[in-house]
């Protein structure tokens, strides 16, 4: 299985046009194995991740996913942004080897039976009728540098977090940066449709902390991440990376 996720990082998209292959359930279930002993990696927090057929999934669905890889985790203050973390980096395995992927923000399960664990998020996952990857990073639609960071210190890792995924796209993430620090927090809401999908922006965060710690290890930087565990609102910072040294 390929493991190297940072490559995957600059090619990954979307996939909402499937074939009908039937999914190697064993690679699905290799990867969401794999995904737990990986970095990034989220301890003390109790979670699953299920295999479900498409159509047992209910909610929101403006394509027709054959399969869904859905979160279950325990209640946490912050479980939103790990359910981010978690299945962005199940994301990446998946597009990394040969499976075609989309986030499902308002998709859950139509059978539960867990009692303690919550449904969270959902991937779509399936064989994709269309490009699995994009060829060169000027396909992203994302925005500028200059737009989600303060200073140009740490771009080379920073550029990473840019071309994550988010909610309809609304990249609502922002870096304060200094020489030796990588401060995130949200940006201002400047679009009505940030606002509709507020709760999603948690899981965005959790997506961009993916690609960030991924490409804090790939640049060989020494970090202290300290996670805010207390955040009340929205201006208050989510993660601060504390930078010792780039090997
Ligand atoms: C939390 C979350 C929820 C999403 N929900 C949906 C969805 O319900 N339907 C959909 O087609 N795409 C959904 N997306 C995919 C985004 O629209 C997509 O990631 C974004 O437009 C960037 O495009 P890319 O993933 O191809 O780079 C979601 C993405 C995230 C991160």
């Amino acid at each position: 299985m390929e493991t190297n996720l940072y490559p995957t990082i600059f090619k990954r998209k979307s996939v909402r046009r499937y074939n009908n292959q039937t999914v190697d359930v064993a690679l699905l279930q290799e990867i969401i194995d794999q995904s737990k002993s990986m970095h990034p990696r989220v301890d003390d927090f109790e979670y699953e991740v299920e295999i479900v057929e498409g159509h047992d999934l209910k909610g929101y669905l403006n394509f027709k996913p054959p399969m869904g890889l859905v979160l279950f985790a325990q209640q946490h203050p912050m479980a939103d942004f790990y359910a981010g973390m978690i299945m962005q980096k199940i994301d990446l395995l998946c597009s990394a080897n040969g499976l075609g992927t989309c986030w499902l923000g308002m998709a859950l399960p139509k059978h539960d039976s867990h009692k303690k664990l919550k449904a969270m998020a959902t991937l779509s996952v399936g064989i994709a009728d269309e490009p699995l990857q994009r060829d060169t990073i000027t396909q992203f639609r994302r925005l500028d540098i200059t737009q989600i960071r303060d200073f140009p210190y740490w771009d080379q890792v920073l550029e990473a977090v840019r071309i994550a995924p988010s909610a309809t796209n609304g990249q609502p993430w922002y870096f304060k940066v200094q020489e030796d620090s990588i401060a995130m927090t949200f940006r201002k809401r400047i679009d009505i449709k940030d606002i509709v999908v507020s709760h999603l922006r948690w899981i965005d965060a959790g997506i961009a902390c993916c690609h960030l710690l991924i490409a804090l290890q790939e640049q060989k930087i020494i970090y202290t991440k300290h996670l805010n565990h207390k955040i009340t609102n929205e201006n208050d910072t989510i993660c601060i990376i504390d930078i010792s040294r780039v090997l």
